[in-house]
């Protein structure tokens, strides 16, 4: 088994409780009430699986990285009972750019990394792609997200900021499904 790989199952139960699905723009995800992060893709009965493998960074420069690995928190922590998955596509205009064009986009025109690291260590967060597996999947991107009940407003604005930036005028499907530990 892939040890990178992992599968979000929707289901009508599950260690995190749904608290509110928000639909940000292309199409939404079928109603569930729990969400279970599985490591692999087991073979359990759910209501939709979604799966995703974590990899190398594509865009970060390394005293960007050297920042980051000194702050980021691991999934798990025993406070953060809140957590957030977002399912993200992006159109064909952005997989059509070279990587330098990508980099420019993320970092030097929307801060991505920047605006992002002004809300750790209280987020943790853990990126999987899935244009990286065999099969077809109906999002590019499982972003995770995991943080105290204190910081959810930190958050709220963390995720108004970035959906302003230019980057995110290539993002075609979102999600956003905000969840509770059961
Ligand atoms: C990618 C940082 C929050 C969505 C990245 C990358 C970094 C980063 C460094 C690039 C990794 C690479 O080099 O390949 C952060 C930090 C955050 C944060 C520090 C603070 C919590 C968010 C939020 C969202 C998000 C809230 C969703 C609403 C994404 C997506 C990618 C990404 C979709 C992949 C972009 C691509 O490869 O095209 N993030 N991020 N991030 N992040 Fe964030």
């Amino acid at each position: 088994m892939n040890p990178r790989l992992y599968s979000f199952l929707g289901k009508q139960s599950g260690p995190w409780r749904v608290q509110r699905i928000v639909h940000v723009c292309g199409d939404t995800l079928p109603d569930v009430s729990h969400i279970e992060l599985v490591a692999g893709s087991p073979d359990v009965p759910s209501v939709w699986a979604l799966r995703g493998v974590t990899s190398n960074e594509r865009y970060v420069e390394r005293s960007e990285k050297t920042q980051l690995v000194a702050v980021q928190q691991g999934l798990g922590r025993p406070e953060a009972s809140r957590a957030a998955l977002i399912p993200i596509r992006k159109n064909a205009a952005w997989w059509a750019l070279t990587q330098d064009e990508r980099r420019q986009i993320f970092e030097d025109v929307s801060h991505h990394n920047a605006i992002g690291m002004e809300y750790l260590p209280p987020i943790a967060r853990r990126l999987h792609h899935c244009r990286d597996l065999p099969e077809e999947s109906p999002f590019d991107f499982l972003t995770w997200f995991e943080f105290a009940p204190e910081h959810e407003a930190a958050f709220d604005s963390l995720l108004t900021r970035l959906r302003a930036t230019p980057e995110w005028g290539y993002v075609e499907r979102e999600v956003e499904i905000r969840l509770e530990r059961a």
